[in-house]
């Protein structure tokens, strides 16, 4: 369906030396996982410049493909430094990067691995959207609707797909060149998939509570670890739309403690002048404490202020009521969205009930990884 926007397409040829790999078909294109006998096949193909970037699996590079003088971003991962549970989650993100094929989600090209390494071949972004925040605060309605707009289509696509990404934030969107339009600044790229999970997948239940993302875009119903669904991503969005327009996080004081007591009871302090009703009634309606009232990504795109589509909200709102008042009316309860709702307000579902031990554990060491990271 996106085919048009990869920067690549398929090459046939079969590299030498090389035992090739076509694990799956991505919308009529494939990703080459190539295994090699030693790393120097991958410094014979590409040029390696500076390092571009670095995260706990080891470092980014810059490198140009000799053949096409294309340049890529080379995610290298050293398996012995990085440790088990990194390279599940680089193999994990490796697996889910084959099958995704969208224009606001990175694009795995190629992966080549070695008996000591393995080489991601990603498509290079120049900026990260982080940096340009930090230098540009708060951004116009404007600037704030394309990022939205773009990120709320990415996250749609993958939950439509079943994957949850888990770890939306700033630092993990990168800003590409629009190959359709050199003017635009803001054409994103959704990256670092190492902690998203499919939620169909074998393991899923003890996927779901280990929720391992940062603390200032994590949802209250992670934080009362109850058990939660894909609208952890939507609420990530929420915070990363507060930040653009405001130009500060929406739940932010000095301890951590006291930024999850926020996120729980507080609601975010929405005056402020320059940004207008609409943008404040969606940043509302994704910010929804109980996930069960919060809007999904699919919705965010239809949202009058993005969309452009004045009229549609009322009648939205008509069509919301029925289901709602339809949901209620059920014999079984309330259930929507594959939440049920019980009667202390908890809300829970049965393939995916919080192991609460695995959550606290997980959570803390991912916190001090993020610490670190800082
Ligand atoms: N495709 C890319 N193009 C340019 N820089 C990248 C690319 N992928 C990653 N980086 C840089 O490397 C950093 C770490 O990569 P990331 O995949 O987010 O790993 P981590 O899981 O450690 O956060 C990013 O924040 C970014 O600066
Ligand atoms: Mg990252």
């Amino acid at each position: 369906m996106w085919n048009s926007t990869n920067p690549n397409q398929l090459k046939g040829e079969k590299e030498k030396g090389s035992k090739e790999k076509v694990s799956k078909v991505r919308g009529g294109l494939a990703v080459k996982h190539l295994k090699i006998s030693e790393a120097q096949k991958v410094y014979e193909l590409y040029d390696f410049k500076e390092e571009i970037g670095h995260g706990s699996f080891g470092v980014v590079v810059l490198a140009t493909e000799k053949a096409s003088n294309k340049s890529w971003a080379v995610k290298i991962v050293h398996k012995n430094i990085a440790g088990a549970s990194k390279l599940t989650e680089v193999d994990r993100e490796i697996k889910i990067l084959k099958t995704v094929n969208h224009p606001n989600i990175i694009y795995l090209d190629r992966v080549y691995e070695s008996p000591k390494k393995i080489y991601m071949i990603l498509e290079l972004c120049p900026r990260e959207l982080y940096a340009v925040w930090m230098d540009r605060k708060p951004f116009s309605e404007k600037m704030s609707k394309k990022v939205i707009l773009q990120l709320a289509d990415a996250v749609s696509y993958l939950h439509k797909t079943d994957i949850v990404h888990r770890d939306i934030k700033m630092e993990n969107i990168l800003l590409a060149d629009n190959p359709a339009d050199a003017s635009d600044e803001c054409f994103i790229k959704l990256t670092d998939f190492g902690l998203s999970i499919v939620k169909s997948g074998v393991g899923i239940q003890s996927l779901m509570s280990e929720y391992c993302g940062t603390v200032v875009y994590m949802p209250p119903e992670i934080l009362a670890m109850k058990t939660y669904s894909e609208l952890c991503d939507v609420w990530a969005i929420g915070v990363i739309m507060f930040m653009m327009l405001y130009g500060k996080y929406p739940f932010m004081d000095k301890t951590e403690e006291k930024i999850r007591a926020k996120i729980c009871h507080d609601e975010p302090d929405y005056k402020d002048s320059g940004v207008g009703k609409e943008a404040v009634e969606l940043l509302k309606d994704i910010l929804k404490k109980n996930p069960v009232q919060r809007i999904t990504a699919s919705q965010i795109k239809e949202n009058p202020w993005l969309s452009n589509k004045q009229h549609k909200r009322k009648e939205q709102n008509i069509v919301d009521m029925m289901k709602q008042f339809a949901t209620e009316s059920s014999p079984t309860g309330p259930r929507v969205r594959g939440l049920s709702i019980l009667s202390e307000g908890l809300i829970q579902d049965s393939s995916t009930r919080l192991n609460q031990q695995k959550y606290v554990k997980r959570n803390e060491s991912s916190h001090k990884t993020q610490e670190k990271k800082r």
